[in-house]
């Protein structure tokens, strides 16, 4: 009877402590930046994703705040400090986090990159991981269930708060920046 009583206490013991390290693990997940993901998703077997990604607008939208047109449009938004430097206009052309989530070479002038629509990667991007779905979505990585989760998304920062709206047309925007891996065959 002791011995059962004693056992069980140990059994609870490591439970929390197991339960603890995971959800320690949960929070910590860090931004790494998109050249960390780009070592693996570059090349043409793999589909190019930097590539892609470099030659969309969402690799400028950082630079596209230090813009002439920026500052004016952020004046006329009664904003008091240039638009590179305004929460109101960040929110949607960077990504937003805590400095102590970003890991030392990521840069928060790539605009929206990888991690913005993908989740921080520091849990997910070892190849162990990545190669199996389910795994990478444990450790973090987003999930789209389908299109109109993609498209829910998108529409997180393509609204009319945008002050430049004009009309968000999914399926042509989409095929402008995806970058599919290609199917092995
Ligand atoms: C060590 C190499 C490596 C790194 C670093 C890496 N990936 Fe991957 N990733 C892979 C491999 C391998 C796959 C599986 C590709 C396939 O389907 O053949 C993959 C798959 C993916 C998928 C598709 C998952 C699915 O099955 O639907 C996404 C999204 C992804 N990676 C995003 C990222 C992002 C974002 C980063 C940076 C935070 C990153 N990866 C870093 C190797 C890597
Ligand atoms: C709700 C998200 C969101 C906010 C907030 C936002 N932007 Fe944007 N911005 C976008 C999107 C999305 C685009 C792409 C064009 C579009 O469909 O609106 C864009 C495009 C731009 C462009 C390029 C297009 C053009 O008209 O020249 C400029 C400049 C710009 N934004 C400046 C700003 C400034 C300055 C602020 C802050 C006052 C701001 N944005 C706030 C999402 C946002
Ligand atoms: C974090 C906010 C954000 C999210 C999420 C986002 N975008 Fe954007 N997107 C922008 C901003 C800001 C610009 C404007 C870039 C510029 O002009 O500097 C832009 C520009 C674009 C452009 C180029 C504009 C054009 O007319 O060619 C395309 C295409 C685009 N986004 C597609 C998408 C799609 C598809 C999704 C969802 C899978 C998406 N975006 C998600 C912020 C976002
Ligand atoms: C504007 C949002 C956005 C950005 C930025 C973005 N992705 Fe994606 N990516 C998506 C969506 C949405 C999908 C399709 C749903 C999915 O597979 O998760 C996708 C799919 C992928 C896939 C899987 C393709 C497949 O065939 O299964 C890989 C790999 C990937 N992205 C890597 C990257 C890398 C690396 C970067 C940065 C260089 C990046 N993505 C930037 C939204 C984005």
């Amino acid at each position: 009877m002791k011995h059962t009583l004693r056992f069980m206490i140990l059994i609870l013991c490591s439970a929390v402590i197991v339960m603890s390290i995971s959800a320690q693990e949960k929070a910590a997940n860090k931004y790494i930046g998109v050249k960390a993901c780009a070592m693996c998703h570059k090349t043409e077997k793999q589909g190019k994703q930097l590539d892609i990604w470099q030659k969309s607008k969402h690799a400028e939208t950082y630079k596209t705040l230090t813009t002439a047109r920026a500052d004016s449009i952020a004046r006329a938004k009664g904003l008091k400090k240039p638009a590179a430097e305004s929460p109101e206009c960040l929110q949607c052309h960077v990504i937003t986090a805590e400095v102590k989530l970003f890991e030392k070479n990521f840069d928060v002038k790539d605009g929206v990159q990888c991690e913005l629509c993908h989740g921080a990667g520091s849990a997910y991007k070892t190849m162990a991981i990545m190669k199996d779905k389910a795994k990478s979505i444990a450790a973090g990585m987003k999930e789209y269930k389908d299109e109109a989760a993609i498209e829910a998304h998108c529409k997180t920062c393509h609204n009319e708060k945008s002050p430049s709206y004009k009309e968000f047309k999914f399926k042509e925007m989409w095929a402008k920046i995806k970058h599919p891996v290609p199917k092995k065959g």
